[in-house]
């Protein structure tokens, strides 16, 4: 695992409450990397990778779903509209919750998923209620991994699942480039930690779950940077994210950091699928 101990859950909570409104116009209602098998469009490669996931995870029709880190709704929302799942949203940013709270409602999602404001490292709730616990590019953020992986698995109804992505520390060992990189890109999108693919199999395992997907998808997502890096540099972004604060302006400043890290292998972007035995 590589470490960023200065990241404060405050300064995370700000950067989503700030920078949503920008996500929504310059990547879209998913704020995680879209999955390339080809020349598609941005928008067609987020979606690809949650239908991805959601074919992983074998997701039935009607499933309970808490989808942890939901941003914009962007999951909670496709998975309530093409698999009917009844999802519980969870993110730490008031404004992203009104936002999915509006989204819902605009576009008329049936069965209507419902979104919490709460951290994913404090929320309870009910043993065994969960289908499928989901959680795509949360887990990087939080600070006590293992405590939370431990607590999500008591969600898990007996024969649940566990589906996540998450961006990794790459693969040990790693050279002291490598860890610098890594740690600004953690400085950067505010990370206090990144586990390796190993750490994630650790985490669940020690959670009473059972590994049984786990595949690097760095290839096929890396290109999210390439994209976002040209749309920030023609539109000027930049300038106006200098009004909201330097925190904002870090971020821009680390697309390049991402990308260079998944290049050399100090980073990597990896799925998992983490099942809980019984029926
Ligand atoms: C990169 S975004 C991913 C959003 C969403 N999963 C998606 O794919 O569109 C990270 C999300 O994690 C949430 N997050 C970060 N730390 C959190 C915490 N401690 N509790 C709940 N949500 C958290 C943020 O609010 C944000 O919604």
């Amino acid at each position: 695992m590589i470490e960023f101990p200065d990241v404060a859950k405050g300064v995370i909570r700000n950067h989503y409450d700030i920078i949503t409104p920008f996500y929504r116009m310059f990547w879209g209602p998913h704020i995680h990397h879209g999955y390339w098998e080809g020349g598609e469009s941005s928008e067609q490669a987020q979606i690809q990778l949650t239908e991805r996931l959601a074919k992983i995870a074998r997701i039935a029709p009607s499933s309970t779903v808490y989808d942890i880190g939901c941003g914009m709704g962007g999951s909670s929302v496709w998975l309530a509209r093409n698999l009917q799942c009844q999802v519980t949203g969870v993110t730490l940013s008031p404004v992203q919750r009104m936002y999915a709270a509006s989204a819902a409602t605009l576009r008329g999602v049936k069965p209507r998923p419902k979104f919490l404001c709460a951290d994913a490292e404090k929320i309870a709730f009910e043993p065994a209620s969960a289908d499928v616990v989901w959680s795509i590019e949360c887990t990087e953020h939080l600070f006590d991994k293992p405590a939370f992986f431990r607590k999500a698995a008591t969600w898990i109804k007996p024969g649940g699942r566990f589906a996540l992505c998450a961006w990794l520390a790459g693969e040990p060992p790693l050279s002291q480039e490598q860890i610098a990189l890594t740690q600004k890109v953690c400085r950067g999108m505010f990370c206090p930690s990144l586990g390796t693919q190993a750490d994630y199999c650790q985490w669940f395992e020690d959670a009473g779950l059972k590994v049984t997907y786990q595949s690097i998808w760095t290839k096929q997502v890396e290109k999210t940077w390439e994209i976002c890096l040209e749309r920030v540099n023609r539109t000027g972004i930049r300038h106006l994210a200098k009004v909201f604060g330097a925190n904002h302006v870090l971020f821009l400043d680390h697309f390049q950091a991402i990308l260079d890290a998944y290049r050399t292998g100090a980073m990597e972007y990896g799925c998992f699928l983490a099942e809980r035995g019984g029926q």
